[in-house]
């Protein structure tokens, strides 16, 4: 039977009663837009009972608990909006379908980092800003060019937004002094052009260093950002254009002048749709990793980096490179049934699938679908497709996705457009973190400019390992042992295992050694 809950007297106001059964004392705690502060607990103080641990710290205050913070609201912001109940995503109150029928993607950056959609002439004066800043120092060149071989073209990106942070001095906080970003919430204009240089460069360069991460590995030379073009058709330009230097064009044409190329405008205006969906979701795992970040006042370039590390997990950005191998792995369609028992016995993971917030299908998902179509108009359906959507209608109609809500997700079906378009798979989440640098600074930017300051993203913790004990000499230590409990032995490439066999040793001396 359950504890009996002490009678409170019912007085109706924003506020929340709380009983601490340990003390009997009552707290009133206030509710501000459906939500309380976590702050408030730390009031709420008890001795420590006879069997209490001190590392619990009952006496300093209740802590709350939200492993993966699966209910704790970590910021104000009027960015976006997500009913994942209701199926909805807005961006500043617009709705995601709108703006995917109406915007461009640099229309709707300047909104979501702005605030209002922006005039005929405000947007020309920030497309102009950001295409312009597209240029990347020629050094980059060789930066590029000493990634391995076979690098995958997460890691080149990741780097390299932390290696271009270090072209810009004037953006860094430990060098300029660490309010040159707060003080944009006192509207500094100096700072606030400053703050907005650095935006225009984050979002003008990411297409130049995704498209650097592509081609190097093409063996393709760099080529310079396109001008009279729009954000993704210049991305496209950079990642495809031959120039009369690459082998392909120097065998077409002995000309040096640029050779005229424009991207087939149905898959140009489908990936500017793309990048409307993907610039922002509010408080997913990347933007909470800018955001945490950035609240220790770093660079934003800095900041930037660690959002693409986190994007690149398969639960999360990494998720559409996932779909698409699960898709190679069952097959065809009639290997879909047995796919989707090993996954019900936790064996496989339905990619795709599933979102922390949505507990219907994701908005996204439908507006992906009709583009999936415009683009097999142009490119031929995808040989995927029929097990894709084996494996979909199957999984909304069997129980065990059913009861947990899990429907498909934005990655289910950008997979499958990225590979008609012919993008290779490892590259699935480059095409995502590419605007999601939009929702990354737009969400930077309004923590910069709070009026309340910016605090260090700093959580708690529930110690739960040992008291104090005392250092214990070799001679009286008992081994601690088993998988995971010490460093587990390796198995050595073969080359370290010819090096362990070989001699070594000085010729002049004649003294030899084993390794
Ligand atoms: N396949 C099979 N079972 C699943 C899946 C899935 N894709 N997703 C969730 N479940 C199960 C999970 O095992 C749990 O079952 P039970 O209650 O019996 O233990 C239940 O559904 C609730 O899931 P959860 O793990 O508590 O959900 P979460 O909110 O912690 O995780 C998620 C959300 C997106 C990480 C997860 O659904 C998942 O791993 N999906 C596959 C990866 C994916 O598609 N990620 C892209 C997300 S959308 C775009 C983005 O954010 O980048």
């Amino acid at each position: 039977m359950g504890q009996e809950t002490p009678k409170v007297k019912q007085t109706r106001n924003n506020s929340l009663a709380v009983i601490d059964n340990r003390t009997g004392k009552q707290y009133s705690v206030p509710i501000t837009h459906n939500s309380i502060p976590a702050t408030f607990f730390k009031s709420i103080r008890a001795p420590a009972g006879p069997d209490g641990r001190p590392e619990d710290e009952t006496e300093r205050g209740l802590r709350v608990a939200d492993r993966g913070f699966l209910n704790t609201a970590v910021i104000e912001s009027a960015i976006t909006y997500i009913d994942g109940e209701r199926g909805i995503l807005r961006y500043r109150g617009y709705p995601i379908e709108q703006l995917a029928e109406n915007s461009t993607f640099l229309e709707c950056a300047y909104l979501l980092i702005y605030g209002a959609l922006p005039t005929r002439s405000q947007l020309s004066h920030f497309e102009r800003e950001v295409l312009l800043h597209g240029i990347m120092h020629a050094d980059a060149t060789k930066f590029f060019g000493s990634f391995r071989y076979d690098a995958h073209p997460m890691a080149m990106l990741t780097s390299a937004f932390g290696y271009l942070g270090s072209y810009y001095e004037e953006a860094n906080p430990s060098l300029q002094g660490q309010t040159l970003f707060t003080k944009c919430a006192k509207g500094d204009p100096e700072a606030l052009q400053n703050m907005d240089k650095q935006i225009y460069r984050l979002i003008g360069k990411a297409t130049t260093l995704a498209a650097m991460a592509y081609r190097v590995r093409q063996g393709r030379e760099f080529v310079v950002p396109p001008t009279g073009m729009s954000y993704t058709e210049s991305f496209l330009y950079q990642l495809d254009h031959l120039s009369p230097t690459d082998s392909f064009s120097a065998s077409v044409s002995a000309s040096s002048s640029p050779s005229p190329y424009k991207p087939h405008p149905v898959l140009a205006r489908a990936l500017d749709v793309l990048f409307i969906l993907h610039a922002d979701h509010e408080m997913n795992a990347s933007s909470t990793t800018v955001l945490q970040t950035g609240s220790s006042l770093p660079d934003p370039y800095s900041a930037v980096a660690a959002g693409c590390a986190s994007l690149y997990g398969p639960l999360h950005g990494g998720a559409n490179e996932a779909v698409i191998r699960m898709l190679v792995a069952i097959g065809s369609p009639d290997n879909v049934p047995g796919f989707l028992a090993a996954v019900k016995r936790r064996e496989k993971v339905l990619s795709g699938f599933g979102h922390r917030v949505y507990k219907t299908s994701d908005p996204r998902s439908f507006i992906i679908r009709k583009i999936a179509n415009d683009v097999f108009a142009v490119t031929g359906p995808d040989p995927l497709l029929d097990t894709a959507m084996a494996l979909h209608d199957a999984a909304l109609k069997d129980d065990y996705f059913v009861s947990r809500k899990l429907a498909p997700n934005v990655d289910f079906w950008s997979g499958l457009i990225y590979r008609a378009m012919g993008f290779p798979m490892d590259f699935f989440p480059v095409l995502f973190v590419v605007p999601r640098v939009v929702g990354w600074v737009a969400h930077w930017r309004q923590m910069m400019l709070s009026p309340e300051g910016v605090k260090i993203w700093r959580p708690r913790q529930i110690y739960v390992g040992p008291s104090e004990r005392s250092y214990v000499s070799f001679d009286e230590r008992e081994a601690v042992q088993g998988p995971g409990k010490e460093p587990s032995a390796v198995v050595h490439s073969g080359m370290a295992k010819r090096r362990r066999l070989a001699e070594v040793g000085s010729l002049a001396t004649g003294v030899k050694s084993k390794l």
